[in-house]
């Protein structure tokens, strides 16, 4: 068995070496439990905070285990609830296998799993990362149809998945991502409306003005930073920012760079909502089947990027915050 525990805290933007790989036999499940091999782990933003302090969730410790989502296959089993074979998801870890007695590990039902939506789509679209998407969206950022939607890290799992439930929903959709390529898959395959490309702008507020003349009614969030400023001072009267992430900050060593413009909140009227996609659990299943019901029918796409190779997750993982990430990545740690 092998696990990625965290050796120290980074200053800034992880290392490699904050990282160390940890060998120890593979333990055997006790009664009740099973082993799990994992086939797919996931890399997360939000993972960067949790490595230098509190947040939502307790910061790691020294030599703890990287919490991630994780998909795998139950290899040996004493609990009728994860029969040997199946398919799993659940809150694995930056580990090879995990002895699960079933709590917070789900199987994977092969009548949602099935058509366009791929078991790895657990831990991305119909995972976290989506059901942030949803949430974020069709609550805190109450929308109507007719309106106009920006959304940050718009090529990112988060903001892809916002952008297309907020077409579904009849809302005029804007994207915001880091170069052509990125922008290119926004107005392509996810259908949006226009997509800024902040790298190439040197004033991202009057990019955001020139693409949404009237201005913008909720703009979703992941990234913070310059960002937000350029969105808050486009927000129409009543406008809705949904506070998902603030990746841009997360690698801040000083004080955070915060936001700028606030007087517009009282001019416009403006309101702002933070999310924690937990506090709505006991409505995942509804928005899953919503989802995947959406992506065979071909009104939602969703896109991974596979980096093979467990030794690699530490990288995978620094590269979220150098723009590299197209889609929902993932590492492959098992054939
Ligand atoms: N509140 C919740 O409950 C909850 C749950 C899950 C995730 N989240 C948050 O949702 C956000 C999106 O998550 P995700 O998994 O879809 O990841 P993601 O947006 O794909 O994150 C990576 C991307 O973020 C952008 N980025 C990274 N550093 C940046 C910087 N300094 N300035 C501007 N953009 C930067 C880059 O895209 P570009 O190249 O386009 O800049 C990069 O490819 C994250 O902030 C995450 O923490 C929140």
């Amino acid at each position: 068995m092998r696990r990625w525990a965290l050796a120290r805290r980074p200053d800034g933007l992880p290392q490699e070496t904050d990282f160390e790989l940890v060998e120890a036999p593979t333990p055997s499940p006790g009664e009740g439990e099973a082993l799990i091999e994992s086939l797919y782990l996931s890399v997360d933003p939000g993972t960067r905070p949790r490595l230098s302090a509190d947040t939502y969730a307790a910061a790691f410790r020294i030599g703890d285990t990287i919490e991630s989502a994780g998909v795998g296959r139950v290899v040996a089993s004493r609990s009728p609830r994860l029969p040997e074979g199946a398919l799993a998801m659940g809150g694995f870890g930056w580990t090879s296998h995990v002895v699960s007695d079933g709590r917070g590990v789900q199987v994977l039902d092969p009548a949602l799993f099935t058509g366009k939506v791929s078991p790895t789509a657990s831990i991305g679209i119909l995972g976290i990362p989506g059901l942030t998407a949803w949430f974020g969206l069709t609550d805190l950022g109450r929308p109507n149809a007719g309106e106009t939607l920006l959304v940050s890290s718009a090529a990112g799992a988060v903001g892809a998945t916002a952008l297309q439930i907020g077409r579904q929903l009849g809302l005029t959709v804007i994207g915001i991502a880091g170069g052509a390529a990125k922008c290119d898959y926004v107005t392509g395959e996810l259908g949006a409306d226009a997509c800024i490309d902040y790298r190439a702008e040197s004033d991202l507020a009057a990019a955001i003005r020139r693409v949404a003349p009237d201005g913008i009614d909720i703009f979703f969030d992941n990234v913070g930073g310059a960002q937000l400023d350029a969105a808050i001072l486009n927000l129409k009267l009543n406008g809705r920012v949904v506070v998902s992430g603030q990746t841009s900050e997360y690698n801040s060593t000083g004080t955070p760079r915060g936001i700028r413009y606030v007087t517009p909140f009282i001019t416009q009227r403006l309101t702002m909502a933070g999310l924690v996609v937990y506090d709505y659990r006991k409505r995942f299943t509804e928005a899953q089947a919503q989802m995947a019901a959406w992506i065979n029918a071909g009104k939602l796409s969703y896109r991974e990027e596979i980096i093979d190779g467990f030794e690699r997750l530490p990288e995978a993982f620094i590269g979220l915050f150098k723009g590299e990430t197209f889609g929902r990545r993932l590492v492959r740690v098992a054939p």
